[in-house]
Order: structure tokens, then sequence, then C-alpha cells
């Protein structure tokens, strides 16, 4: 289905509602799986453990290891709804690292919730550091903490004081990335990057400057960020 404006006019939507979208607009098994749910229950809290919740994190795993054939598997198990298929196909192949997702209703969620994990994951097995290293012209979300990463001087101005621990990077700089961590390392506990920066324009990083990125904040005891959204 197409979206259509207020002036008549027709739109292939490769814009996805900025990547909320992405699974079309009324595809007809898409709707047929959002009227099934409605009608079985809308809403438990997470306090309880939702089936789908983990089938979709499974799912997650094996396609976060490439592993493709068995993501095909899981589903085609997940669709027979044949729950002793599905426990097999989800399980971890030799090898294979079984990750885990951390479901949120936004992207903005989703980036405070990967801030924290840097945050907790240095205090507890890195430098103990709380500094995240953020790039200019990025856009990470509208709450007060995704604003303070988000570097624009023009979606910050209104909102100050904002949280505190973010420094900036110009993108695909990476003798300004070095400095900054012989400078701060000690202190940094992530390194946060959209692969392609799309609010400011369209601007990909570099290989280098994400491998260097990725590097440097790992040999820091840091975690790299990717905000794909
Ligand atoms: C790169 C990026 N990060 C984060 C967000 C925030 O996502 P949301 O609007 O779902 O909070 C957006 C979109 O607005 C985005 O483009």
């Amino acid at each position: 289905m197409r979206p259509i404006d207020s002036e008549g006019r027709s739109y292939l939507d490769f814009l996805a509602g900025i990547g909320v979208c992405s699974l079309g607009h009324g595809h007809a098994v898409l709707q047929d799986a959002l009227k099934g749910q409605v009608e079985r229950l809308l809403h438990v809290s997470n306090y309880f453990y939702v089936e789908h919740r983990g089938q979709a994190a499974a799912l997650i795993s094996k396609l976060a290891n490439n592993d493709m054939e068995g993501a095909r598997a899981l589903a085609d198990a997940i669709a027979a709804d044949d729950e002793h298929a599905v426990i097999d196909a989800a399980s971890s192949a030799e090898g294979e690292q079984a990750w885990q997702t951390f479901f949120a209703n936004s992207g903005a969620e989703a980036n405070e919730g990967a801030m924290k994990l840097a945050r907790l994951y240095a205090k507890r097995r890195g430098n103990g550091g709380n500094t995240i290293v953020c790039l200019r012209g990025s856009f990470h979300g509208r709450t007060l903490e995704t604003v303070a990463a988000t570097i624009q001087e023009r979606l910050q101005e209104d909102f100050r004081p904002l949280p505190q621990g973010f420094v900036a990077c110009s993108p695909n700089n990476v003798e300004e990335l070095r400095s900054i961590f012989e400078e701060l390392g000690n202190e940094i506990c992530a390194v946060m990057l959209e692969p392609i920066q799309g609010e400011s324009g369209v601007h990909p990083l570099s290989a280098e400057f994400v491998r260097v990125a990725a590097d440097l904040v790992h040999q820091a005891g840091g975690l790299l960020i990717a905000d794909v959204d």
C-alpha cells in the first residue's frame, strides 16, 4: 500500500517512517498479525515472559550471527507454531554467540538503554569511566540524555542545562578521535555513532574511522554504540 498526501500524490515510501515502518504500510500479512494479536492480548507488563518476545529475540540473535539458515528454520518453526521445533531451532549452534535483545518503544529509548549499558559495563568490567564520545552532526533522539548526545547546537540550545558526560568529535576525523582518547581514554565508556548520519544530511562514516573508533574504545575498556535507527 502506498501512502497518499493531502494533494493526492501517492508515494513509494523508502523513508520507512524514519525506521519505524520498515515492514511497509498495510501489507496483508502485517494486518493479519496485528489483528490477531489485538484479539488475543493487547499488552502485558515486562514482569511477565511473553512468548513472541522470546522468539523474536532468538531470531534477532540468529541474524546477528549471520546465520540465515538458522534464522529461516526458526522463522518456519514459529510460523508452524511448533513449540519443540522452535526450542530446537532457537538453541545456539556450536560456536554461535547468544545475543540478548533489549526491546524498546523508540529510538531514543534504545539509545538511552545503550548508554546506560555502556556505563554499567564500564563500572562492572571496564575502566569505570562515564564519558561518551559523540559525533558532530549526529542525531540520537529527543529525550534530554539523547539531546545531550546529539551534537548539534540548534537542537541543544533551548534545553540547557543538559546532562553531562559527552564529548564531541568530528565525523571521519581519525586524528581528533585519537587525541580525545589520548587525553580522556580512562574516562571513556563508549563511542556512539551513526554509520550513516541522516539528520544533518547524508554523511557516511568511513570504514577506517569506524574501525579506529571500535579499536580505541575496546582498548579503553568501553563499548561501541551503533545507532542505526
Ligand atoms: C539516528 C536516529 N537515532 C535516534 C532517533 C530517535 O528515534 P525515535 O524518534 O524513535 O525516538 C532517530 C529518529 O528520529 C534517528 O534518526
